[in-house]
């Protein structure tokens, strides 16, 4: 099979936060025709693939991408169109080296991506399989629906609270079959709600859809998502609906310590707050307990908590599979957030997940905090077969896009397995 483009075209559009991202359109040569939505982070890590923003105050306060934009329907056009590909990994290595840099600078790790992203989608057209199914295929992975993580309580830069911790989320792994688990995740939702406004709260919505109350310290949040998962119906815990955190602590660090809540710890001191909440609450996965610079940090919190629950990395790692390498290496974390975006091409995001799996390091495929309603990723999730998923709340069509498209993808297909991967 040879991939042709005939047409690439990219377009300045929005992403949940009204802010500017791009939408590549590609047509092959035998007329078939793609779109692929652009994500795009608040808390990045710094060792990520570079967006391009044009800059320029007087448009969008320097957030526009008619640059990157520019890139795709100039320069990346020019070379990839009229062309034959063997394969859409081709197209990824041809954006890679026409960009020429180690972070994706030049052309924009947005415009490579929305290009990646659409040849892979073109990819599985031609050869008439859905994105999973295709995406399977070509990494020789064994297909399964993801079980999702609702982020119900936002935090950090995510949300305009004191609330240091990012992400609070509901990880359904009693549920028996993916609706069930998007069904637990909505019905704790909504007990959720009623029990933050019942106290008095606000239910305004931070930037991934979950509320964000006035609420400080991370376990009042978690005392009252134990409440809402009992008040739904449903045990605490991994028979019924577990927690997992994303406290995203790069963010809350300072000089050689953190402040949670008002209160300076040393990184030990942290690993102890951990501890106590692992002990308390039946939180069974930590991403990014500590600092993307907190190297020693990390093997001592993997050392200390590695074998109670999943210890992982997103700011440390940004999906790049030399800096998980050295990971493996040092026994940092045991588990891997991945995020096309961070890395820039989905070949490589495929690698990342590769390199996961052969050293036993579990991984979550995961949205950003602004999004589109392109919904890849759940077919990521699910061809890659790695058991996990983030998308935010149920609330919030780009969120909720992802989860509906698990829903099609179960509903298209009776005999796919669901669940966290098994070894
Ligand atoms: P971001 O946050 O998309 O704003 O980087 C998501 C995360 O930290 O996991
Ligand atoms: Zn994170």
């Amino acid at each position: 099979m040879t991939l042709q483009i005939a047409q690439l075209h990219a377009v300045e559009i929005l992403d949940s936060r009204a802010r500017p991202t791009l939408a590549v359109t590609l047509t092959t040569a035998d007329g078939t025709h793609v779109r692929a939505g652009v994500p795009s982070g608040a808390s990045t890590g710094t060792r990520e693939a570079v967006e391009l923003r044009d800059g320029d105050q007087a448009r969008y306060h320097g957030q526009g991408v008619l640059g990157a934009a520019g890139n795709v329907n100039g320069e990346i056009s020019q070379a990839l169109t009229g062309r034959g590909f063997a394969s859409a990994a081709d197209i990824d290595r041809a954006l890679i080296e026409l960009d020429g840099t180690d972070t994706k600078a030049r052309l924009g790790a947005n415009a490579i991506i929305g290009v990646s992203l659409a040849a892979w989608r073109a990819e599985a057209a031609l050869a008439g399989q859905e994105l999973w199914q295709h995406l399977a295929r070509i990494a020789g992975t064994t297909p399964r629906l993801p079980v999702p993580h609702f982020n119900v309580v936002n935090g950090g830069v995510h949300a305009p609270n004191d609330l240091d911790f990012q992400e609070f989320m509901l990880a359904p792994l009693g549920a028996p079959s993916l609706p069930e688990a998007v069904r637990a995740g909505a019905e704790v939702y909504a007990r959720l709600k009623a029990r933050l406004s019942a106290a008095g709260y606000a239910t305004g919505l931070g930037d991934e859809g979950g509320f964000a109350p006035a609420v400080a310290r991370p376990e009042d949040v978690l005392e009252l998502l134990v409440d809402a998962i009992t008040d739904a119906g449903y045990t605490p815990g991994p028979d019924g609906v577990a927690i997992a955190l994303d406290p995203a602590a790069s963010e809350f660090r300072h000089e050689d310590g953190y402040r949670v809540a008002g209160e300076d710890l040393t990184s030990e001191q942290l690993i102890d707050r951990y501890e106590q909440i692992v002990d308390r609450f039946p939180v069974w996965s930590i991403e990014d307990g500590l600092g993307e610079d907190d190297w020693e940090g990390w093997v001592r919190l993997t050392e200390r908590l590695g074998g109670r629950v999943q210890i992982m990395g997103d700011d440390i790692f940004v999906t790049n599979p030399a800096i998980i390498t050295e990971a493996i290496g040092r026994k940092v974390a045991n588990s891997a957030l991945i995020k096309v975006n961070q890395i820039g091409t989905v070949t490589e995001t495929l690698e990342a997940m590769r390199i996961c799996r052969e050293a036993g390091y579990t991984q979550m495929v995961s949205h950003r905090s602004g999004e589109t309603e392109d919904a890849f990723i759940a077919d990521l999730a699910t061809g890659t077969g790695c058991g996990q998923i983030k998308s935010g709340a149920p609330a919030r069509g780009e969120r909720v896009a992802k989860y509906n498209r698990l829903i099609a993808i179960a509903e298209s297909d009776p005999a796919l397995r669901y669940g966290l991967a098994t070894g």
